[in-house]
């Protein structure tokens, strides 16, 4: 087999991506590890900055985000005295969507769909060969066979745990890692969200945050210790914490219900340097992690395939190498703010196991601020709606 571009995984990133380079008249050939349903399955992010916004509609892709996504200008921030709004549109002149990723990515899987373009699903042992080659090709195995794919570039778009980002060389590239005390013990629920915009809280209790997806589907998050099991979480439990945590006028009025999902997701910040090793490019979770507190993962994913997709372009339709050359530089330049960000938000807004009580006087003081700045909120404001491209 040959193709332009071999993505390995077609999980948003790589979805994103193949959908834009056809667009383009590019041929690409997706390598997904598990099948349709499982990609679908999985629960996840739930805000689009304004630019995933522009990027999913310059893909094509961006009609039913526009009918069912619901625009959102600001949030709340909270702990046991005060809520902070944080009004986006009026700081920022932007909004985000709230428009959950297991949407964008079956949007994603219908148009190219309705492009045909080649996505092939329960593949194994995916190697990456000659990347720091003028020809590099993938090796796999399907229905038992063990296939080659040639292209002129590999996009690593696997995820974590994929084998992209450890195909470069341990000493060519460089981890920045920290790992959270804790983790976001998840709920969806078929109920009505507690509050129109999203409520991040930090109290007493520990953190949660209340989102949701659509008029009558909630997401809801607390903070649980790492050692943990959702076996210890029944419904009732999960609930009763969540309104500790929610400001009181929020808790007593708010819907609960049975969950339809649980999960528990620890958190960490983790960046691996640099994002391209010949013609092997790492995109998305391949290359970086943040915790979900600034709602990052997924955008970020979405702003590395701009600066790739734009590259690649050039390379193949003008063999213009410039872009390619800068991708890594400029792609991690807005990471490392989004890094930032997401970090600040984590540490602002959660209880860390063993700490001070300086620490807690810390998160106070900080949301204290946010409440008496608007040169704080908007600060906070042009992160969460996401820095330029
Ligand atoms: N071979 C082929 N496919 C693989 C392999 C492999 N060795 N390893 C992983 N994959 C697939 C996974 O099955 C998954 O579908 O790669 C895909 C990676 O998708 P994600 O983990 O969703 O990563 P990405 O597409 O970069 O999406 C960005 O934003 O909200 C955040 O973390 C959240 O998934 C989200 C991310
Ligand atoms: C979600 O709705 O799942 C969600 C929203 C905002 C976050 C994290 C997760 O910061």
């Amino acid at each position: 087999m040959k193709t332009q571009v071999a993505i390995i995984g077609g999980g948003p990133s790589g979805l994103l991506l193949s959908q834009l380079l056809n667009k383009a008249g590019i041929a690409t050939v997706i390598l997904e590890r598990s099948s349709r349903t499982h990609v679908l399955s999985r629960i996840r992010a739930g805000v689009l900055e304004s630019g995933s916004v522009g990027m999913l509609q310059e893909a094509g892709v961006g009609d039913r985000m526009q009918r069912e996504g619901i625009p959102h200008d600001g949030c709340y921030l909270t702990d046991d005295n005060l809520m902070v709004r944080i009004n986006f549109r009026e700081l920022t002149g932007k909004q985000v969507m709230v428009y959950g990723q297991t949407e964008v990515t079956t949007d994603l899987y219908n148009a190219q769909d309705a492009m045909g373009t080649s996505i092939l699903h329960d593949v194994s042992d995916v190697v990456i060969e000659g990347a720091d080659s003028s020809t590099p090709y993938v090796e796999f195995t399907r229905d038992g066979a063990r296939q080659r794919l040639d292209c002129a570039y590999v996009a690593g778009c696997d995820g974590f745990h994929g084998v992209s980002r450890t195909t470069i060389p341990a000493e060519k590239r460089r981890a920045f890692e920290r790992v959270y005390p804790f983790g976001w013990l998840g709920v969806l629920s078929k109920t009505p969200p507690a509050s129109h915009e999203l409520i991040y809280a930090n109290s007493k209790n520990g953190f949660a945050l209340a989102s949701m997806r659509n008029e009558n589907l909630s997401r809801y998050y607390v903070q649980v210790p790492l050692s943990d099991k959702v076996e210890e979480w029944s419904d009732d439990r999960f609930w009763a914490k969540l309104k500790d945590c929610l400001p009181a006028e929020v808790a007593q009025t708010m819907t609960t219900g049975p969950s339809i999902e649980k999960s528990i997701a620890p958190l960490r910040s983790f960046v691996s340097e640099p994002l391209r090793w010949g013609r092997l490019f790492l995109v998305g979770d391949a290359a970086h992690i943040v915790p979900p507190t600034g709602a990052k993962g997924l955008n970020l994913a979405v702003s590395d395939v701009f600066y790739l997709y734009q590259a690649l372009i050039a390379a193949l339709t003008k063999g213009d190498t410039t872009q390619i050359d800068a991708y890594s530089e400029r792609a991690l330049a807005r990471i490392w703010k989004a890094m930032r960000f997401s970090w600040q938000m984590t540490t602002m807004l959660h209880q860390f196991e063993g700490e001070d009580s300086f620490a807690a006087q810390m998160r106070k003081a900080t949301l204290a601020h946010l409440a008496d700045s608007e040169t704080a909120r908007r600060e906070l404001a042009e992160n969460y709606v996401g820095l330029p491209y």
